[in-house]
């Protein structure tokens, strides 16, 4: 600092005798220039009247060598006055590089401008000092992972290291910590591993958290941001957020739409019944297929009232039509957020350098190609008065009015909205089923005691019902464990910092994503006892009180909390015990003759089971049970 000042000084006595429009000194400009990372100019006053002029700016500079902020305020001015009352003079005379002289006017405007240089500089000195003591009291970043390349941080390492969600975790576990920031472009990335960050994120600051990332693929999915769970905090999200809650989710309506879920119930349990007849052994069954078609069977039944696009197969099993509709509903989920490098370097959108967008192109064009007619079929029949009741949640959607008896949504929100709805619904339920039945497969015991479970609850003469729920503690707590042990995203949606913030003594600057890594919280070795295996038993209560898939505390993540928590959890759980609870109660499940175990390997680039689970599935109740 002692320096500085003396450069200042320097500056200043540099000037004298020069020709002050001349507006700089070489030495000292190049000295700066030399050893500073950035000198910030304020542009020059200049009152400009006859060659009446004042030239003020300020030089602030990092020093490079020292390391922390300088300034210098160099004040330069000529004056066109008679300077005996100037206040000018008292400044130093040295520093007048001519006088030119004359009216009161212009003693009047030399006077003021004076005083406005002099406030200025001040005010530049205060702003300064200021900033200086908020800087120095502001925390630091979370542990930087890498340090990041000028302009594109760590884009050139991500592109390298993939997948990324695995290689984030890698490089935290490397240096130690819960929270970190890595920068992609200028965004600045903070992945968190531990609950209690994750509850100050999540519960304390949840407003401050309560946004989402622009990006190449929720832009697309979302039509341009028309929905909900993948919008930025705003009017939009606002609206679609009430829609959903009271018009789509509320208990009232879960009440209303009970009949087309059992419909879907029963015809999952036909078709694993239909291919278990293939043999008297049972047959195998591709529990992949049969998990993720019911949780796309569902949502289909509940919007337009249909299961199948096309015909379906003959057993019950999803036709072409459904098996591609499911595929791009995943291709999405896997696309969302996915570290493209256009999401962080936005003039890149376009090249299509990674080639997301070409597939997100792809797949949105076939959720379109089979969503589309139907919406539009169906807003033309209630355009033209053919239809007249509410029968499915798109009718909901078609006929929501507002306060003048206008349509609420416009055809886009409505076909942006259904999509995000398909893909909130088809993927957790049946990624927790899949991995579950290949943990309990493995241990059998586990098994056994689900299934013996529902018999005592619900017998054997009578298929299990959603009224059953709450006396399954156990089968919940079998889906509860496989949503610990087996999350199917990495990470949680992101939540966008709408402030800056501090979280965990570090700062986390407005606009940062916020990853909170379902793995390393479910599998967290300093919250959950022997973390790697699945043990439901560690979600049972003492007391006996009812076990629910929600984790508020964010010990794991399944519906998360707060503001962007889910607005699904009543329709999430029941599609996800009546999965557990109808597969484990309708059939004996076993490992194929030709395998001694399952085999539990993860797949590297996403956490799904890396082989499909295809098991033996034989039926367990008497056959008049079974839906016709
Ligand atoms: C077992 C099934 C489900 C699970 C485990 C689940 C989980 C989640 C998670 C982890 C989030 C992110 C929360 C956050 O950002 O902190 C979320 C958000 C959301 N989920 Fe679900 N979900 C499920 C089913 C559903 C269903 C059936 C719907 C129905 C539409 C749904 C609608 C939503 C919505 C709208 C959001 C975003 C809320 C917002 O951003 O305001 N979810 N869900």
């Amino acid at each position: 600092m002692e320096r500085d000042l003396q450069l200042g000084m320097k500056c200043l006595n540099l000037k004298k005798g020069k020709n002050a429009s001349n507006g700089s000194n070489g030495k000292i400009e190049s000295h700066l220039e030399q050893n500073s990372e950035s000198v910030n100019r304020d542009p020059s006053i200049f009152m400009g009247a006859q060659g009446v002029g004042i030239s003020v700016y300020v030089l602030y500079y990092k020093d490079k060598r020292k390391g922390f902020q300088s300034f210098i305020i160099r004040i330069r001015f000529i004056v066109s006055l008679a300077m005996e009352n100037s206040a000018t003079t008292l400044l130093n005379s040295s520093l007048h590089e001519s006088t030119v002289s004359s009216s009161s006017f212009t003693t009047l405007l030399s006077f003021l401008s004076t005083l406005v240089v002099m406030a200025f500089a001040l005010y530049q000195l205060f702003k300064f000092l200021f900033l200086g003591n908020e800087k120095a009291k502001q925390p630091p970043l979370p542990p930087l992972l890498l340090k990041p390349w000028p302009i594109l941080g760590s884009l050139p390492e991500m592109v390298l290291n993939k997948p990324t969600f695995r290689w984030i975790l890698e490089l935290m576990k490397e240096i130690n910590t819960d929270i970190a920031c890595i920068r992609f472009g200028n965004v600045h990335v903070i992945p968190v591993t531990c609950p209690e960050i994750s509850r100050q994120i999540l519960k304390e600051q949840d407003a401050v958290f309560a946004s989402r990332p622009i990006s190449m693929s929720t832009d697309v999915t979302t039509k341009g941001y028309l929905t909900t769970a993948l919008v930025p905090l705003g009017d939009q999200w606002k609206k679609m957020k009430k829609i959903l809650l009271i018009d789509l989710l509320s208990p009232t309506r879960h009440r209303w739409l009970h009949e087309k879920r059992v419909e879907e119930a029963d015809h999952l349990v036909r078709y694993v019944y239909n291919l278990c007849k293939t043999s008297d052994k049972g047959g195998l069954v591709n529990v992949r297929v049969a998990s993720q078609q019911y949780c796309g069977n569902v949502p289909r039944k509940l919007f337009f009232n249909r299961r199948f696009f096309g015909e379906g197969k003959e057993d019950g099993g999803p036709g072409f039509e459904e098996e591609e509709h499911v595929s791009a509903l995943f291709t999405i989920l896997a696309y969302l957020y996915s570290f493209c490098l256009s999401d962080y370097i936005p003039c890149l959108r376009g090249l299509d350098l990674d080639g997301h967008e070409k597939v997100m192109d792809e797949v949105l064009q076939i959720v379109g190609k089979y969503h589309d007619p139907i919406i539009e079929k169906r807003i033309q029949q209630w355009e033209k008065g053919e239809k007249k009741g509410v029968e499915d949640l798109l009718d909901v959607l078609i006929t929501l009015r507002d306060d003048n008896d206008k349509p609420v949504l416009i055809e886009e929100e409505i076909k942006a909205q259904i999509t995000e709805f398909m893909i909130a619904t088809v993927d957790n339920p049946s990624n927790a089923f899949e991995w579950a039945l290949a943990e309990m497969l493995n241990q059998p015991e586990i098994l056994e005691k689900a299934t013996m479970e529902i018999d005592s609850v619900v017998g054997r003469e009578r298929l299990v019902q959603e009224s059953d729920f709450p006396k399954l503690n156990y089968v919940k707590a079998c889906a509860r464990e496989a949503f610990r042990l087996h999350p199917i995203a990495p990470f949680n949606v992101p939540h966008v910092s709408v402030a800056d913030t501090t979280v965990a003594n570090y700062f986390i600057p407005k606009g940062s994503h916020v990853l909170l890594s379902r793995t390393a919280l479910g599998r967290n070795p300093k919250v959950w006892d022997e973390p790697l295996k699945y043990k439901p038993e560690r979600h049972l209560k003492e007391d006996g009180s009812p076990v629910s898939l929600n984790e508020a505390d964010l010990r794991f993540i399944s519906f998360s909390t707060g503001m962007r928590g889910c607005k699904g959890i009543l329709l999430g759980t029941s599609m996800t015990v009546m999965l557990f609870a109808r597969l484990l109660q309708c059939f004996s499940w076993s490992i194929p003759p030709n395998e001694k175990t399952i085999n539990l390997t993860e797949a590297k680039e996403n956490l799904f089971l890396a082989k499909p689970l295809v098991v033996v599935a034989k039926p367990r109740l008497p056959s008049n049970v079974y839906p016709a």
